[in-house]
């Protein structure tokens, strides 16, 4: 049986600049963009707050984001819950809380993405998003699981070796007229690329999203109730997830990225869209592989094709699939909670014609994907500009 769900539309954005190392603590954070959002919409209260992160445990001591972050917002009292999802928490929150407004449980809806990676040492706590019984005693991490995608893919289709460059190059490139990216300041040659430090075989510097600071927050509120808010609602066409085998080694084919295959194919069948109608697509480029492998799996690009995207610039802002055009995770940044809260916050400002230097002409329908840990868990949400 499926139920009549409501239209629900983003009806207020807020974010603060990512940094290396942020002078606020986590709540702080959250709780300055949950007012900026909250200023945005033209609102003083909201009836819910849903709160992502992913690595206060470890590194804040701390658990329990949900009712602190809505403390410190001024909301105490609020209705208020955590969602989590390794590295795709900020979809899963964004998820949960426009099924709630859709749903009609809820009319106003905050939801919030904070992570402070440099109160402590993140690797560990990042890599417990893979199996705690037999890949981390292993000594495998994120870094490590894409070095090996990396690896199998040039092994596998034997593209040039400087194939994945024009990722970072590109998302480097939008950054810079972006206000709110870490590396702003940082335009990058193919060769600076090519010649940094190799992280972990054949993955470089370069090729990583960093460790950084940061939080964003949007609004939601149903559609027929949008202009009350804002004069630039976005809608939300759609939102999925899909699951994959947990562990890499359990994958029939592990360049195949099946939960970021299937949860695009559901979120364009939800909204009754083509891929071909995608105007620009937010992809999770935690990694230069990555990004190319997702190009793949939404089938923007044959298996083994997706470099030639990079390759060709056709992934540049007047390209024909515009990606990370705000920088990214690479450029923007990548903290972790609220990595898919900016993601949507850059969205909307693509899709209301706010999006400054990088402004696509006249973007209609955008694409968004979360990745969580070695793509165990995949989110697609797809937004839509009013006429
Ligand atoms: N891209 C570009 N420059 C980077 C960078 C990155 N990813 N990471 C660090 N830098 C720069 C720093 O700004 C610094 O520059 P400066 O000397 O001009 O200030 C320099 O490189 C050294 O930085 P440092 O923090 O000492 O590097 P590091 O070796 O400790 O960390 C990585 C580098 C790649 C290991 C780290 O960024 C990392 O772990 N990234 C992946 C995070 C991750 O797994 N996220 C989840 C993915 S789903």
């Amino acid at each position: 049986m499926s139920v009549r769900l409501r239209d629900v539309s983003i009806v207020g954005i807020g974010q603060v600049a990512v940094q290396k190392r942020a002078q606020e603590g986590l709540r702080e954070l959250a709780a300055r963009v949950v007012r900026l959002a909250m200023a945005d919409a033209g609102v003083d209260r909201v009836d819910a707050l849903y709160a992502s992160n992913m690595l206060s445990d470890e590194l804040q001591s701390q658990k329990h984001l949900a009712a602190l972050f809505a403390d410190e917002a001024g909301l105490a009292g609020v209705e208020a819950v955590q969602i989590r999802a390794a590295t795709a928490s900020g979809a899963a929150a964004l998820r949960v809380a426009y099924l709630a407004v859709a749903s009609g449980e809820v009319d106003l809806a905050v939801t919030v993405g904070a992570e402070k990676m440099s109160d402590g040492v993140p690797t560990p706590a990042l890599a417990k998003a893979l199996d705690a019984r037999s890949e981390v005693p292993d000594g495998m991490t994120l870094i490590s699981q894409n070095a090996r995608l990396m690896h199998l893919y040039f092994q596998r289709y034997r593209p040039p070796e400087d194939a994945l460059v024009n990722f970072p190059v590109n998302a480097h490139r939008n950054a810079q007229h972006n206000p709110y990216a870490l590396f702003k300041d940082k335009p990058i040659t193919p060769q600076d690329v090519l010649n940094s430090r190799l992280i972990n075989p054949p993955i470089r510097l370069l090729d990583c999203s960093p460790v950084c600071d940061g939080a964003a927050a949007v609004i939601l509120a149903p559609r027929d109730r949008a202009r009350e808010y804002t004069d630039h609602p976005v809608d939300v066409l759609a939102s999925s997830v899909a699951t994959d085998r947990f562990r890499l080694d359990d994958r029939a084919d592990p360049l195949d990225l099946q939960a970021a295959r299937r949860s695009a194919q559901l979120a364009l069948q939800r909204a009754g869209l083509e891929r071909s109608q995608v105007s620009f697509f937010e992809v999770h480029d935690a990694f230069s592989i990555m990004a190319c492998l997702l190009l793949e799996a939404v089938g923007f690009a044959a298996p083994g094709e997706g470099w030639r995207l990079a390759a060709e610039n056709q992934i540049a802002l007047d390209g024909a699939i515009p990606i990370t055009t705000m920088g990214g995770l690479k450029a923007r940044g990548h903290p972790i909670g609220g990595t898919a809260l900016y993601q949507v916050c850059e969205i909307v400002l693509q899709l209301t014609g706010r999006a400054g230097k990088n402004q696509l002409p006249a973007p209609r329908i955008a694409l968004m994907q979360s990745i969580g840990g070695a793509a165990s868990t995949a989110l697609t949400h797809l937004f839509r500009a009013w006429e």
